[in-house]
């Protein structure tokens, strides 16, 4: 699998976005946004693992993540930015996800059916279960305007894991078998009224192999000081994980059922 496509960064476009780990919205040399959190943040350069292996777990497999990018930001550009001048940052990789303008919470009694690509709502739970995203509120299920209607993209995986940010191999190791919040999914599902089909969610989930999870892992940037234990508990978590995959699938669909 190829690695994470590198973009550099031209400039900074001031944006009032909230988020706690002080995300910038910087301008791309291929002519597109990305909200961009840097190495050394608040939330830690930790969650940008996360944010960076699970968003590209949810492309591989078709879920409404938006596309991740790394976002090389040279220590010159760093010094263009006012909001970065009050204390000091890293230069080099930081993780970016292609901003989609226009973008709102989706608001579940009167979008849901409105959403262009709500059949992939079971994909979208099956992945936020896999990964143990914690951080699975309304406003980061976002509708996006298009031209054939909005569409949902599910934003924010700095928190997946379990111990999420700071996750260790200790923590991952005791949240194995812990299972999300996902009532915001739910309730969009349940706005819906129809029947929402498990099986093609979950034949797409348990077709990743090992060499893309390991893959995945790999494409972290050595500056993000990832350690190899921690990398290996990672992908022994996904995997152990993925095995469960069925077993949560059965639970969900019946709780979604109309
Ligand atoms: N790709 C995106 N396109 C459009 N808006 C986004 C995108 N990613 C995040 N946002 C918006 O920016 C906010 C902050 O981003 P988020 O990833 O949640 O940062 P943090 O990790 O600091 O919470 C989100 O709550 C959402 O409203
Ligand atoms: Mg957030």
């Amino acid at each position: 699998m190829d690695g994470p496509r590198v973009v550099e960064a031209v400039g900074y476009q001031p944006a009032a976005l909230r988020g706690r780990s002080l995300p910038l919205l910087l301008s791309l040399a291929d002519g597109r946004l990305a909200l961009t959190k840097l190495m050394g943040n608040p939330q830690t350069t930790r969650a940008l693992i996360a944010d960076l292996v699970m968003t590209r777990l949810g492309r591989l497999v078709g879920a409404p993540v938006p596309e991740p990018l790394l976002v090389h930001v040279p220590s010159a550009r760093l010094c263009d930015i006012p909001p970065l001048r009050i204390r000091p940052w890293i230069s080099g990789l930081q993780y970016g996800a292609v901003f989609a303008g226009g973008a709102v919470p989706v608001e579940p009694l009167s979008d849901s059916e409105k959403l262009i690509n709500l059949q992939t709502l079971p994909l979208a739970a099956m992945l936020e279960t896999w990964i143990d995203n914690t951080d699975l509120k309304a406003s980061h299920l976002l509708a996006v305007p298009g031209p054939a209607g909005p569409s949902l993209l599910v934003v924010d995986h700095g928190h997946a894991l379990p111990g999420a940010p700071r996750w260790t191999p200790a923590t991952l190791a005791a949240g194995l078998a812990s299972a999300p919040d996902l009532s915001a999914l739910t309730a969009l599902a349940r706005a819906a009224r129809r029947h929402f089909d498990f099986r093609a969610a979950l034949d797409a989930l348990l077709a990743v192999t090992e060499d893309q999870l390991a893959d995945l892992v790999a494409g972290v940037p050595r500056a993000w000081g990832l350690p190899a234990s921690h990398a290996e508990s990672l992908l022994g978590f996904l995997l152990r994980r993925q095995v469960a995959l069925p077993a949560w699938g059965r639970q969900l669909a019946a709780q979604w059922s109309v």
